[in-house]
């Protein structure tokens, strides 16, 4: 029922009611007028206000519409100038930020949808956005996957870009210097949420440190980590194989 249905419905039984209440013709005749001036009055601010909210959800619509292409445009940019790089080191740079800016595009999407929400559900929300990047980063045929599990949590949906970005960044470092499946796992031990991804792979250098390397992805996952007021954790995943990253950050 619309707003101003609703508001209809309030207006003919006010009206009835002082009707009913108001013995004396006169003074009940100037009553009534001014009361349905009033609720005519607010009638029409309902409606203006109805009218603005959904002229407010189409400018979102638009905004959201030219974001998306604005950020498909720089895609396709980037990839195209990688064809034209000097360098094969410069031409994969490239690529690799073109991969970057689809994998912020598909986040960005996820999260159009849940825009006006004030939560968002983490596990579905990954588990879209998941199929989302591993469409963008697995060759089709190669029998990986990316398999989210694990705890159901509602998150303010404002977590839910750096959140997003975070895995998608953790996702990418897992295909390419792993080669099984890769999991994204959700546990909660109230009020803290503990977000793991991890893969069966050669594992992370024995000397590895997380401040002092010198690509991109280690830098951009702190980051996001400090975003959410989170903290950080690397080890090796099940039997001790691969690596397992972790994020635990207040829900
Ligand atoms: N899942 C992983 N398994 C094994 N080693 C990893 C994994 N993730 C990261 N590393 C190691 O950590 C290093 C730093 O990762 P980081 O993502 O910062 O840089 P990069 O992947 O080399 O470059 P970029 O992210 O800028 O493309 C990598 O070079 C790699 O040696
Ligand atoms: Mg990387």
């Amino acid at each position: 029922m619309t707003i101003a249905s609703l508001a209809d419905q309030r207006q003919l039984r006010q009206i009835n009611g002082q009707a009913q209440t108001n013995g004396q013709a006169s003074t009940g005749e100037t009553d009534r007028a001014a009361l349905t001036a009033s609720l005519l009055r607010e009638k029409e601010l309902l409606s203006e206000m109805s009218v603005l909210s959904q002229q407010q959800d189409l400018m979102a619509q638009e905004f959201d519409h030219r974001l998306g292409n604005s950020l498909q445009m720089i895609v396709s940019l980037l990839s195209l100038q990688s064809l034209a790089a000097p360098t094969p080191e410069a031409a994969d740079q490239l690529t690799i930020a073109a991969g970057r800016v689809a994998a912020f595009g598909r986040v960005h999407r996820r999260l159009h949808f849940l825009d006006r929400q004030k939560n968002v559900e983490l596990k579905q929300y990954l588990r879209t956005l998941c199929v989302d990047i591993a469409d963008l980063l697995l060759e089709k045929g190669a029998g990986r996957a990316v398999v989210v599990e694990g705890a159901e949590i509602n998150l303010p949906t404002a977590l839910g870009i750096p959140i997003g970005f975070l895995v998608a960044e953790s996702i990418t470092n897992s295909v390419k210097y792993a080669t099984g499946d890769i999991i994204v796992h959700i546990q909660t031990s109230s009020p803290t949420v503990l977000l793991s991804i991890s893969d069966d792979g050669p594992g992370l250098p024995s000397d590895f440190n997380p401040m002092k390397q010198r690509g991109l992805g280690m830098k951009l996952i702190q980051s996001l980590t400090k975003q959410i007021g989170g903290t950080l954790e690397f080890a090796p995943g099940d039997g001790q194989r691969g690596t397992r990253l972790t994020v635990s950050f207040a829900a």
